[in-house]
C-alpha cells in the first residue's frame, strides 16, 4: 500500500471539480485502499481523492471514536439526496489546511447515496460528526473547502498565511 502526499492550500487542484467514476476496477479499489492508509496515517477522519491529486469522486471516512474499532467507509460518487432543516455547528479542520480549525455550520443530518466497491448503490444516513464529515468531503469533490463556510475576513487571512508558507518553502 501507498501513503499519498496530501496537497495543501493554496494548491489549485483543491479547487477543481472531481469526475464521477464509471468503472470500479482494480485501480479504483487500490486508490481507495491507499486513501484509507493515508487518512489513518495523517491521522484524519475523512479524505477525498482530490486531496491527493486524484480528481475522482472518491471519499474515505472513519468517524469512529474508539481507537480499536475501525468503521471505514469507502464512498464512490457520493451525493447528498436529503438534508435536515436543522443545522449544527462543529469545529472543523482539514488535512489540506493543517493546523487550522474553525466552527462551521452545516446540516445536522443528511442522507447520502453512493456506490460501494462492489458496484452496489447504498444509502448512508448520517448524523452528528458523520453528517459534518460527509458534507465536508463531498464539498471537496466540488472544489469547495471548509474555509468557504467561514467569514471572508478569516478566510482571506488563512489563505494569505498558506501562500506565504508555500513561498517560503519554494525559496528554500
Ligand atoms: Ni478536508
Amino acid at each position: 500500500m501507498t501513503i499519498y502526499d496530501i496537497l495543501t492550500l493554496p494548491n489549485k487542484i483543491l479547487r477543481e471539480k472531481s469526475e464521477p467514476i464509471k468503472n470500479i476496477d482494480e485501480e479504483i479499489k487500490a486508490i481507495l485502499n491507499n486513501m484509507a492508509e493515508t487518512m489513518y496515517a495523517a491521522p484524519g477522519i475523512g479524505l477525498a481523492a482530490v486531496q491527493v491529486g486524484i480528481k475522482k469522486r472518491l471519499v474515505v471516512m472513519d468517524c469512529s471514536r474508539e481507537e480499536d474499532k475501525k468503521e471505514l467507509i469507502k464512498l464512490i460518487n457520493p451525493e447528498i439526496i436529503s438534508k435536515s432543516n436543522e443545522k449544527s455547528i462543529y469545529e472543523e479542520g482539514c488535512l489540506s489546511i493543517p493546523d487550522f480549525s474553525e466552527e462551521v455550520e452545516r446540516f445536522s443530518t443528511c442522507i447520502v447515496e453512493y456506490i460501494d466497491i462492489n458496484g452496489k448503490k447504498q444509502i448512508l444516513e448520517c448524523d452528528d460528526l458523520m453528517a459534518t464529515c460527509v458534507q465536508h468531503e463531498i464539498d471537496h469533490l466540488n472544489g469547495k473547502l471548509f474555509i468557504d463556510h467561514i467569514s471572508r475576513l478569516k478566510r482571506e487571512k488563512i489563505i494569505r498565511k498558506f501562500i506565504k508558507l508555500s513561498k517560503q518553502k519554494l525559496s528554500k
